[in-house]
């Protein structure tokens, strides 16, 4: 009897380690491994804002940095690049009176070469977008995230959309410097040059999102992430982009389609933080609402008789 366990125990990390061992090139199979991959609340899904509602409780969330001098390791884990941020930084407002959530790393999905098109998990209106950034982060009520992780609520992450453009975005680049030094999976550089997290998402940016209760995107796909997903994408130059098609994973074979096909929303509600699908309609009520709650009325009435009087000339 006690052989047995002894055998039990000896095989335990070898069983832990097999189910680790999960690819792109078979999404469906997941579940067969992980349970959860099966499961009603999973990520990515399709955001929809006919289909979502306003929650206005969502108040901007924001990055607070950290006295931390921990070097930031970029690593090829063989499924994805992943910058390991621990201690820099806290997010903050993730819910109303939350605790802060504390950020472990960001890490990126991306489709192929040739491929401009596919790569985000998450598809805003039915589109993708050519790569998605992720930032995941954990509730500062557990110690570690591998404590948080499988807790309901426990983990929040924020996705972001990067869409192409003809110009680079310097604020992505001290990564895409270090991409071709970790071509290879298992590969780890620290990156010394500068990268500020904060200049790249942009302070704005993080007020404008949906919010739905989901799921890790990869196995065991814990239904544990409390998501937000930024409207608005970031851009980035389609030579930055190629730079992700060019790692290698698992077998040396080219990490590709780094994505989880699009789950159902099925019982679950989606929610946004903000008021009009268009970025600048919001803008324009946020100004008015914002002087009129300092009570600047006199403000208000000066820009009312203004456009008045641009009416009537005009008209005029
Ligand atoms: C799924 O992918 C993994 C990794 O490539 C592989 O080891 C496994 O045999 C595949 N399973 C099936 C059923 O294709
Ligand atoms: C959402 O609904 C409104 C009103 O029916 C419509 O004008 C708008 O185009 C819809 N937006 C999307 C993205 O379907
Ligand atoms: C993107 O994915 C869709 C759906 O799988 C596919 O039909 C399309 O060909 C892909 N686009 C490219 C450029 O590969």
């Amino acid at each position: 009897m006690s052989q047995f366990i002894l055998i039990i125990i000896l095989l335990l990390p070898i069983i832990v380690e097999l189910k680790e061992h999960w690819s792109y090139e078979n999404i469906t199979i997941w579940s067969h491994d992980n349970r959860y991959c099966g499961g009603n609340l999973q990520s990515p899904i399709d955001l929809r804002f006919n289909k979502s509602h306003i929650d206005r409780r969502l108040k901007a969330m924001y990055l607070q940095k950290q006295n931390s001098h921990d070097s930031l390791q970029l690593i090829n884990n063989g499924h994805t690049a992943q910058l390991n941020l621990k201690n820099h930084f806290v997010l903050k407002n993730v819910a109303p009176a939350s605790e802060d959530y504390r950020v472990e790393q960001i890490h990126f999905h991306w489709g192929h070469a040739n491929d401009d098109v596919n790569g985000s998990e998450h598809l805003l209106e039915g589109r993708s977008y050519p790569l998605e950034m992720h930032m995941v982060t954990y509730s500062s009520w557990f110690s570690n995230i591998h404590e948080a992780m499988s807790n309901t609520r426990a983990l929040a992450v924020v996705g972001v959309f990067f869409e192409l453009s003809f110009e680079s975005n310097p604020f992505l680049q001290p990564i895409i410097n270090a991409l071709g030094r970790i071509r290879d999976n298992g590969k780890h550089v620290v990156i010394n040059e500068n990268f500020n997290l904060k200049a790249l998402i942009g302070e704005k940016r993080m007020r404008r999102y949906y919010r739905y209760d989901g799921s890790l995107t990869t196995p065991p796909c814990y239904e544990s992430v409390i998501w937000s997903v930024l409207q608005e994408p970031l851009q980035l130059s389609s030579e930055q982009l190629q730079a992700f098609q060019r790692l290698h994973g698992e077998k040396s074979v080219l990490m590709k389609n780094t994505y989880r096909t699009i789950q159902s929303i099925g019982s679950r509600k989606l929610f946004r933080s903000f008021t009009s699908e268009n970025i600048h309609d919001d803008e324009i009520k946020k100004q008015i609402s914002s002087s009129t709650s300092y009570g600047q009325y006199l403000s208000v009435n000066m820009k009312f008789l203004f456009v008045l009087m641009n009416l009537l000339m005009l008209i005029a």
